[in-house]
């Protein structure tokens, strides 16, 4: 399977976290790293948590694993996603999913593992290796370029600055109102292989079967 590289971007509550989610779940990984910055409740039922490094480390060298690393509010975030990245580059074959990258990362300025990660892990280690990438913020401009520009898919909900629609829009030849209006849950996405933009709402499957209404008496 090829190791694909994809940005989930728009403003909050647009749902970016949810179709990271089920990006995760559609793509049959069985080995995936989570980077979880602001201990997302959202995240709750992805795989197993970790606020111990040295914990997830140990999790993360498994055959199979989810594991999420609960970032440490006590410590810099840099450096513990400088260390998040070269753990994924050390164990490869793996998806990495980092949310709210945009706390880590500049537009030109990525953190050296992370920018391998990018830029090499398609295929490393005379390609016994390799990094599936998932990523998600709420404004393109605050991710790193290489990143963006490297991404095999861009999903995005609405954008909340002008600014950011008039770019995305510019790049996928659409209007940037349609960028900018886009209800919650609402998506457009451009696949790097695909000539045109997708369009979609995110929903959810019930795990189980909706609420009966209640018995009227007769
Ligand atoms: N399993 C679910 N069933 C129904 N609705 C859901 C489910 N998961 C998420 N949602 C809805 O999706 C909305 C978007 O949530 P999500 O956490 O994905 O936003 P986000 O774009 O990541 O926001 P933020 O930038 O604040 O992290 C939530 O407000 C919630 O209503
Ligand atoms: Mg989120």
């Amino acid at each position: 399977m090829k190791a694909l590289a994809a940005f989930a971007t728009g403003a909050r509550g647009t749902g970016k976290t949810a179709w990271c989610k089920q990006w995760i779940k559609a793509s049959g990984s069985k080995r995936v790293m989570v980077w979880d910055y602001k201990h997302d409740d959202g995240l709750s039922d992805v795989g197993k948590a970790y606020a111990d490094w040295a914990a997830f480390v140990a999790a993360c060298t498994r055959p199979q694993f989810t594991a999420r690393y609960l970032v440490s509010p006590d410590h810099d975030p840099h450096e513990q996603f400088e260390a998040f990245c070269r753990l994924a580059w050390r164990e490869g074959n793996l998806l990495m999913f980092v949310d709210e990258l945009a706390e880590v990362t500049k537009a030109n300025k990525a953190p050296p593992a992370w920018r391998k990660c990018v830029n090499v892990g398609r295929s490393y280690d005379n390609g016994t290796k390799s990094l599936s990438i998932l990523a998600a913020s709420q404004r393109p401009p605050e991710v790193d370029k290489s990143f963006l520009g490297n991404c095999d898919v861009i999903h995005a909900g609405r954008l909340g600055y002008a600014s950011d629609a008039r770019q995305l829009a510019a790049m996928w030849g659409i209007q940037p109102k349609e960028l900018a209006t886009l209800p919650d849950l609402h998506w457009i996405e451009k696949r790097a292989d695909a000539p045109e933009v997708a369009r979609g709402v995110l929903s959810f499957s019930r795990k189980k079967p909706a609420v009966k209404p209640a018995k009227t008496r007769p």
